[in-house]
């Protein structure tokens, strides 16, 4: 059985103040220990130190929201795998679409963020999905499969990792693609992993990420290659991703 995995998406938002409240309000409704179910928090990297304390005796787990595709250096500004893992890091997200489309991460960039994050024991979350423009022109899965060979090219013997479908129209819009539609994706994007890694491509857990919430979470999940959700803005209400994480219990 493949676990379920809620992971929270607090982008380049909150201060002190705010993370250690949502922080202490998670650790208090997020049951612990479920062996079939992950829950990951990606704060700004400046919070993960703090994060890392607070969750440091329950089950949550913690991830970055970038990591540089280099061994440590002289790149100023960038922060290495060694460093997340140092802070107390399990994750990192990979290629979400704020990143290729605000930074100009492009397929090759992302392919070296992903191998270096794996090569030093980091579990990569990569996140790929088509624009609304893409989407219109019908050319979702070609997107998909450029965007998933691109990482896989090189390192075709790599298992422990997690993929996030998250389609760019539906991230912070409120317009959810419906479970019909991303369990059609996600059943296209395990027949890719099952051509280059075969039968461990079961084991691979496939979230899906765009207006998630509470409310459309279940019928989500019930879908059979639906793995999880990476949350955005609902992971800043605790009470809503608390109800989500009850849903990922198996
Ligand atoms: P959203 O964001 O849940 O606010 O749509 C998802 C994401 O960007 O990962």
């Amino acid at each position: 059985m493949r676990k379920k995995c809620l992971l929270a998406n607090w982008k380049m938002l909150g201060d002190t103040q705010q993370i250690s409240t949502l922080v202490e309000q998670l650790i208090v409704g997020i049951s612990s220990g479920a062996p079939n179910s992950e829950v990951v928090l990606f704060p700004p990297a400046p919070y993960l130190r703090l994060v890392a304390e607070a969750i440091k005796a329950t089950s949550i787990a913690l991830g970055a929201q970038t990591v540089a595709e280099f061994a440590p250096g002289a790149y100023t500004g960038e922060v290495a795998a060694e460093m997340l893992i140092d802070v107390g890091c399990r994750y990192v997200l990979v290629g979400h679409s704020e990143r290729r489309t605000l930074f100009a991460e492009n397929d090759a960039k992302i392919s070296g963020k992903f191998s270096r994050a794996m090569k030093l024991g980091l579990i990569p979350v990569l996140c790929i999905g088509e624009t609304l423009k893409e989407w219109q022109a019908e050319e979702t899965f070609a997107v998909l499969t450029r965007q998933l060979t691109a990482v896989f090219a090189e390192a075709n013997d790599l298992k422990d990792f997690i993929i996030a479908y998250e389609p760019v129209w539906a991230i912070g819009t409120g317009k959810v693609a419906s479970p019909e539609h991303v369990q059609s994706v996600h059943r296209f994007i395990r027949a890719i992993l099952t051509d280059v890694f075969h039968l461990e491509a079961q084991k691979i857990p496939i979230v899906y990420g765009g207006s998630v919430k509470a409310q459309n979470f279940a019928a989500l999940l019930a879908m059979e290659d639906i793995d999880g959700g990476l949350i955005g803005g609902a992971s800043w209400q605790a009470a809503e991703f608390i109800e989500m994480s009850k849903m990922c219990l198996i």
